[in-house]
């Protein structure tokens, strides 16, 4: 099947209710765009639990904290089509806009979107869950697949989904990393070749800190960090046996996590 671009949500909502129709399951990526091969790694994990795979690219503007980064969002919609297509995508939905004027309904969780990068990042959360529930019930996927790179994104869309009762299974697909232990993200293009090479340092700081468990792991990743001057560290954290972690490097925010006590 040709890919599709879809850009009026009910236009979307049509399609996904005939396909449903004829028994066939339907799976959603949401994205904001700008693909690289970390979504490529979660479209074809869309591909092999689905008949039919939706991928979104909307940079959602409720989730963002400043205008200027809502405005320096890379967008590239013809290349994400061709990306998204090559991976397996049947349909690209590209909504110019999912809000209303006056639109005054907002899906907010209230525990899991707390602490972290929720507390850094007043709002975020509230937009995140709110553009993934109108998705939801656009496309009425019945699997839904995020990158576990966004650890706390993953935890809020999860109790939402259950709180909500929305007729959706969410898939957690393991973190893509580059080749030093990067987790790809569209993020890593800002950087410059130094920052570049220093935020590679840095994931191995996480990496070796994590590794000497959950009792020590805070303490090493700071003694490691400060050795690693241009790094600013925003928060660190152990939660549920992992260390969460999210620096600011050459004016990039970058965020990661590794299990504690295990190397990999
Ligand atoms: O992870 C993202 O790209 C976004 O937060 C999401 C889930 C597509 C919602 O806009």
């Amino acid at each position: 099947m040709a890919v599709k671009i879809m850009t009026k949500p009910a236009q979307m909502q049509k399609a996904s209710r005939a396909w449903k129709k004829r028994g066939l399951r339907v799976a959603l990526v949401p994205t904001m765009g700008a693909l690289h091969a970390g979504h490529g790694a979660l479209i074809r994990r869309a591909g092999r639990l689905a008949d039919r795979v939706v991928v979104s690219c909307y940079v959602n503007p409720t989730q963002f904290n400043s205008r200027t980064d809502l405005r320096k969002y890379p967008r590239r919609p013809g290349l994400d089509a061709s990306l998204a297509k090559q991976a397996g995508a049947d349909v690209i939905f590209q909504p110019a806009n999912l809000y209303a004027g006056d639109a005054s309904t907002w899906v907010e969780e209230t525990e899991r979107s707390r602490g972290r990068c929720g507390d850094r990042r007043p709002g975020h959360f509230r937009g995140v869950a709110t553009v993934v529930a109108k998705l939801c019930h656009l496309v009425q996927p019945e699997v839904a697949v995020f990158g576990e790179k966004d650890h706390q994104q993953c935890e809020v869309i999860e109790r939402m989904v259950r709180d909500l009762f929305l007729p959706v299974r969410i898939v957690r697909h393991p973190t893509v990393r580059e080749k030093d232990g990067l987790p790809i993200s569209s993020r890593n293009l800002r950087l410059s070749r130094e920052s570049r090479q220093i935020a590679g340092r840095w994931t191995r700081v996480l990496q070796q800190a994590a590794a000497t468990g959950p009792g020590r792991a805070l303490g090493t990743y700071r003694r490691l960090l400060r050795a690693l001057r241009p790094v600013r560290s925003e928060y660190a954290e152990i939660l549920d046996g992992r260390l969460h972690a999210a620096v600011w490097i050459g004016g990039v925010r970058l965020i990661d996590h590794r299990p504690c006590g295990r190397k990999r």
